[in-house]
C-alpha cells in the first residue's frame, strides 16, 4: 500500500460505492455499527484503511444520520478512524427506482446468467440518472480544487463517469465493474444501452474481473455505439477520449484475514458454534452468502438431500450450516427465493431429522466477521455454488481462514474465483448429482490431499491480494507498468 500511496502522490483518493462500509443501525434502543455483507465493500475497505481518503456512499442505516457531522461526514472505522465516509441521503422513491429498480431488478439479472428476467421501467431509469447526478455533486464537493482520483464501484453508477468528466475534466476517473459483463446478445435487452455505454466511456480506465468480460464489453460497444475500439490495445476512443479496458481479478487482505482467523476472538466463536450446532464430533458443511438467486442456494440444499439419500452413513453425522444474509428484500424475485429456501430447509430437516439431529442449520441473519471466520475454521467443506458470479470472495475468505491448511472448497466453475482456485473441487452447480458427489468427495478426502490442495490455494490468494489488485489499477491508470507491483 506504500506503493499505491507513492503512485497517487498528492491526489485525493475518492471511492464511490452505493454500499457504505460501515452502517449504523438501531438494535432496540442501542445504536450498533455493522459491516455489510458485500464482496465489494470487504475488498475496498482494507485499501481505504491503508491509503486514507474519502468514501462516498449511500447512508442506508436507520441510525446513520445520528453519527455524521454537519457535512454528512464521519471518520471510520468509528473505533480507530483512518478515512472519511461521506454519506449521501436518498429518498424512498430514489432508493426504489435507482437501487431496487435499475440496479437490482434490471442490471443485476441482465449481467448474471441465472435465468431471472430483468425488469426495466423508464421511471426507474429517470431516478437512476438523478441519483448518479446526486453522487456527482457529492464527489465534486469532496474533491474541491484538489487533484483527485475518483474510483467508482459497480453497476449502480453507469452514468457517473461521464457526468464527472463533463463537470471537471481534470479528475482522473476509473471504475471497477464487480459483476460479469454479458455478451452483446444479452445486453441488447437494455432499453438505455447507448446511454449507459456512453456513461461508462467517461472513465479513463474501466476494470472487470476477467479478460472474458473485457472482450464482451468491447464487442458490446462495437455493436452499439459510434466509437473506435482497439482490440489489441484493449481501448475504446469516443469523442477524442480514450478509455482503457482491463482485467483485474479482485481479492482480499489475506494477511489480515489469516491473522484474525488464528486469533482468540475466533477461537471463542468456534467454541460457541460447536455448542450451538451440537457438533460434538460431527462433520460440518458450510455455506455463507447473501440470500441471492445468483448464489445457487436451493441447488445446494437439494445436493445435501441427495447426499443423505445416497450415503446413509452421513445421516446423524453431518451438519450443514447455511448462513444467509437477508438482501434486497423489496424485490419479488428475492422474496420468492427466500420462501423457496425456507421450504427446502423445513422439508429436508423433516425428512431426515432424527432425535436432536437436524441435517440443516439455517442462520438467516447478519453474522459478524469473527462468527463467519469461526465457521470457516470448523468446516470440513465450504460450498460456493453460484450459478454465476463475477469473482466470489467468500471462496477466498474460506481459504484465508484455514491457517490449519485443512478443509475442502467446493466451488462453482461459473465464478471468477474458479480461474485462480483450481485446487478446489470445481463443479457445475446446475447438476445436483455433481454437487452432491463433490460434497461426498470432500467428506472422504484423505488429510494429506486436503493439506496439499489448501496450501496451494493459500499461496494463490496470498500472492494476489487486494493491495496488488489496487496497485495494478492505480499503476495502469498512471500508465506505469502494472506488473511492476511487488507481492
Ligand atoms: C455485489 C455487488 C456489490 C454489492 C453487494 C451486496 O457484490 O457487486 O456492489 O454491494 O453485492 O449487495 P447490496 O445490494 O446489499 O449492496
Amino acid at each position: 500500500h506504500e506503493l499505491i500511496q507513492a503512485r497517487l502522490r498528492d491526489q485525493l483518493l475518492i471511492v464511490v460505492a452505493n454500499r457504505e462500509p460501515y452502517i449504523h443501525r438501531y438494535v432496540g434502543d442501542v445504536v450498533e455499527c455493522i459491516q455489510p455483507a458485500s464482496g465489494m465493500a470487504s475488498a475496498l475497505d482494507p485499501m481505504m484503511l491503508a491509503c486514507g481518503g474519502t468514501w462516498v456512499g449511500h447512508g442506508s442505516g436507520d441510525a446513520d444520520r445520528l453519527t455524521v457531522d454537519a457535512h454528512d461526514r464521519i471518520r471510520v472505522p468509528p473505533d480507530s478512524p483512518r478515512y472519511t465516509l461521506r454519506r449521501v441521503w436518498l429518498s424512498k422513491e430514489q432508493e426504489e427506482g435507482y437501487y431496487h429498480g435499475v440496479a437490482n431488478s434490471g442490471l443485476w439479472p441482465l449481467c448474471h446468467v441465472a435465468f431471472t428476467r430483468p425488469i426495466f421501467d423508464s421511471r426507474h431509469w429517470q431516478t437512476y440518472r438523478e441519483v448518479n447526478e446526486l453522487f456527482a455533486d457529492a464527489v465534486l464537493q469532496e474533491a474541491g480544487d484538489r487533484p483527485a482520483f475518483v474510483f467508482i464501484q459497480d453497476y449502480h453508477f453507469g452514468l457517473l463517469p461521464r457526468i464527472l468528466k463533463r463537470r471537471n475534466p481534470e479528475l482522473t476517473v476509473a471504475q471497477f465493474w464487480h459483476i460479469p459483463w454479458p455478451n452483446p446478445e444479452t445486453f441488447r435487452a437494455l432499453p438505455w444501452k447507448e446511454e449507459l455505454l456512453d456513461g461508462l466511456l467517461g472513465n479513463d480506465l474501466l476494470g472487470f474481473h476477467l479478460g472474458y468480460h473485457c472482450q464482451n464489453f468491447l464487442e458490446t460497444v462495437d455493436r452499439n455505439l459510434e466509437a473506435r475500439t482497439d482490440r489489441e490495445q484493449s481501448e475504446v476512443v469516443r469523442g477524442g477520449h480514450a478509455t482503457r479496458i482491463r482485467a483485474f481479478p479482485i481479492s482480499i487482505d489475506f494477511e489480515r484475514h489469516s491473522a484474525a482467523a488464528a486469533g482468540p476472538e475466533v477461537e471463542r466463536e468456534m467454541a460457541r458454534w460447536r455448542h450451538r450446532l451440537k457438533l460434538d464430533g460431527k462433520l460440518l458443511g458450510l455455506g455463507i452468502e447473501r440470500i441471492d438467486y445468483t448464489k445457487g442456494i436451493p441447488e445446494r440444499l437439494r445436493a445435501i438431500d441427495h447426499l443423505l439419500e445416497n450415503h446413509p452413513e452421513f445421516r446423524g453425522r453431518l451438519v450443514y450450516a447455511q448462513c444467509g444474509v437477508p438482501s434486497r428484500g423489496h424485490i419479488r424475485a428475492y422474496q420468492q427465493l427466500d420462501d423457496e429456501i425456507d421450504d427446502l430447509v423445513e422439508g429436508i430437516n423433516w425428512k431426515w431429522g432424527n432425535g436432536s439431529w437436524r441435517p440443516i442449520c439455517y442462520e438467516k441473519r447478519h453474522s459478524n466477521p469473527a462468527e463467519m471466520t469461526a465457521l470457516h475454521r470448523l468446516a470440513s467443506f465450504c460450498v460456493v455454488s453460484s450459478l454465476h458470479d463475477g469473482m466470489n470472495l467468500v471462496a477466498k475468505e474460506f481459504v484465508a481462514s484455514r491457517v490449519d491448511e485443512d478443509g475442502v472448497l467446493v466451488l462453482s466453475r461459473f465464478t471468477g474465483a474458479a480461474r485462480e482456485l483450481t485446487d478446489a473441487l470445481l463443479i457445475n452447480p446446475f447438476s445436483v448429482e455433481e454437487l452432491s458427489g463433490a460434497m461426498h468427495e470432500a467428506l472422504t478426502m484423505p488429510r494429506d490431499e486436503r493439506g496439499r490442495r489448501m496450501r496451494r490455494m493459500r499461496e494463490v490468494v496470498a500472492e494476489n491480494n487486494v493491495y496488488r489488485w489496487a496497485g495494478k489499477i492505480v499503476s495502469t491508470l498512471l500508465r506505469l507498468d502494472p506488473d511492476d507491483v511487488p507481492p
